[in-house]
């Protein structure tokens, strides 16, 4: 059995390693379940996309909803990452985390009054707007304020993805951005309402796509309305690109080309005079994550073999809501001529849909024996809770030798802190 090959992730010496510390130090200092990421795999997928646009002058926000630890945005930032927000929280966070206010770009459908004015307070670079409505909206905002709002407006192209149903956002049935047939109307708007500069045109189709043709018919598309709207007077100086690069989650998937993703990008929108942004998530911090669990208990049924994880689906929620597959591997490697036998991978937590894995072939494993869900970085801890008064689960960052708690695991006093009992139930 091999491991999936990730940067930063190895056997040595028999023992799964985070570059140069034993994933079993860490579980027996932070407990488990425990998201681990590594500084060289996040370095490793930045410098894909540094490799791949190296001709390209494009800015690169990263998008912090995949994967919001402190730490990660940090080490982006470090590393020249802008951020792609979706809620003030996420806008704080990036701020805090370091990222250059000129480079945050705020995304999403329903971005409140109080977020609109804590944006343009920031001074942040864009602000994607995804309706008229919207527009009308922060155009109040930005003369009560005084201020001028730098707007790209979020344009639907229509495209099917072909990813998860869940995850394809730019069908015409799709929430998101304005109806390419309303794009003339949606700038005609932008340019006569006050406080609105509308500098650029954005779109995002979805995620976890492994092909680049989606990406290419968006972008053709897009780029002609840019021709268009350029015609009629609208000076258009950014494009935004959206995220959606995907990551091989199994052996057999092969990595999405990202030289095909930027020669698409050149051919399509290169000669605009326009300046590229892109908003890849899930690609810059996949790969760079897995999950530490531990074994509680081996139910061997009539019918199935249950390994019965301390991680549970509030703590990775991707296989029950996307039918996710992470290639899940032991901590002590296994033989090499461990026999592979079925088994159903499962949390503590009430539901069936809490199950990971089913007849997965495993080597053999044993009660207390530590596990690692692979390609977890993203969208992992970003999206967990705390179902089943399960406390949230804690992250680690590791550098060479060195490790660090990014996020402690909350006390049970923690959780309750946010609780009161109301004046007619105290005693
Ligand atoms: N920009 C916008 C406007 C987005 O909505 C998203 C993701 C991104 C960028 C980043 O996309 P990425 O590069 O990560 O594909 N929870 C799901 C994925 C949700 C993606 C939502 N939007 C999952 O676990 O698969």
């Amino acid at each position: 059995m091999t491991c999936f090959p990730v940067p930063g992730f190895q056997y040595t010496n028999g023992q799964l390693h985070a570059e140069g510390v034993a994933l079993a130090d860490i579980a027996a200092s932070v407990g488990t379940p425990t998201y681990v990421y590594t500084t060289a795999g996040l370095t490793a997928a930045w410098q894909a996309y540094e490799d791949a646009f190296a001709g390209q002058d494009v800015t690169i926000c990263y998008a912090l909803k995949a994967n919001s630890n402190l730490a990660v945005i940090r080490t982006l930032a470090k590393l020249g990452a802008g951020g792609d927000v979706v809620s003030v929280g996420e806008m704080r966070r990036a701020l805090a985390a370091g990222t250059p206010a000129d480079k945050i770009v705020f995304s999403g459908v329903g971005k409140t009054r109080d977020e609109l004015v804590a944006a343009l307070q920031a001074g942040i670079h864009q602000i994607n707007v995804e309706s008229l409505p919207e527009l009308d909206a922060l155009s109040a905002v930005a003369v009560e304020l005084g201020l001028t709002a730098p707007v790209a407006i979020r344009i639907n192209p229509d495209v099917d993805a072909e990813t998860h149903g869940k995850i394809n956002t730019g069908r015409k049935e799709d929430k998101f951005g304005i109806d390419f047939a309303h794009a003339g109307e949606a700038y005609a708007r932008a340019m006569a309402l006050p406080g609105i500069d509308p500098v650029g045109i954005a779109v995002h189709i979805g995620s976890q796509l492994l092909k680049t043709t989606p990406f290419r018919k968006a972008f053709d598309k897009l780029a002609g309305l840019v021709r268009d709207l350029k015609a009629h007077g609208v000076p258009l100086s950014r494009i935004d690109l959206g995220g959606g690069l995907g990551v091989p989650y199994k052996h057999e998937d092969s990595a999405p080309d990202y030289h095909a993703y930027a020669k698409a990008i050149a051919e399509t929108v290169g000669d605009l005079g326009c300046h590229v942004t892109l908003e890849p998530g899930r690609s810059l911090v996949a790969a760079a994550g897995l999950l530490l669990t531990r074994t509680i208990f081996v139910k061997d049924g009539l019918h199935r073999r249950f390994l019965i994880v301390d991680a549970a689906m509030n703590d990775l929620i991707r296989p029950a809501m996307y039918e996710a597959w992470h290639t899940i591997v032991p901590v002590a490697q296994p033989a090499a001529d461990a026999v592979l036998a079925d088994a159903d991978i499962v949390g503590p937590v009430c539901e069936t849909g809490d199950t990971f894995a089913r007849l997965r072939p495993m080597p053999p494993v044993a009660p207390g024996e530590l596990l690692a869900f692979l390609t977890a970085g993203a969208y992992g801890a970003a999206m967990s809770s705390t179902y089943n008064s399960r406390p949230l689960v804690a992250e680690v960052l590791v550098t060479g030798d060195r490790f660090d708690v990014v996020r402690r695991r909350p006390s049970f006093e923690d959780s309750l802190a946010f609780e009161a009992m109301p004046d007619w139930l105290s005693p």
